[in-house]
């Protein structure tokens, strides 16, 4: 959440919403003054929010857990503004060891190199 939380602070004009979503409510107290939706408290998720809050022709970027980046990618991956931030285990960090290589439309790519932010339309096998 901190980096989608500066770049909206810094950005505001490039951001039309957020949609934070947590587990547990204990988030709250670290985060008093963020929009969350909490699934312990009323089953909502950020998959929820997104559902109600976005509108064709707004980009998406979503980063968490991969079951919701594929939840997403399902739902809103024909959009073209569509964006996932994947995660793998780094080994270098710089783009030697191939270790955070991932398949995508184009061919194999490094999540610490090419990434981490990539379109929903390169990487299908989310979906
Ligand atoms: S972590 Fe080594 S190439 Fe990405």
């Amino acid at each position: 959440m901190a980096p989608l939380l500066y770049f909206a602070t810094a950005h505001p004009e490039r951001i039309a919403g957020l949609a934070f979503g947590v587990r547990g409510r204990g988030v709250r107290e670290l985060l008093p003054d963020v929009d969350l939706a909490v699934e312990e408290e009323n089953g909502e998720t950020a998959q929820d929010r997104l559902q109600h809050r976005w509108r064709p022709g707004v980009g998406i970027l979503a980063c968490g857990p991969e079951p919701m980046l594929r939840g997403i990618a399902r739902r809103y991956g024909d959009n073209p503004d569509t964006y996932v931030s994947l995660e793998a285990r780094i080994g270098c960090g710089f783009g030697a060891c191939q270790g955070c290589s991932i398949e995508t439309s184009t061919g194999m790519q490094r999540i610490c190199r090419e990434g981490p932010l990539f379109a929903c339309s390169e990487v299908p096998w989310l979906r």
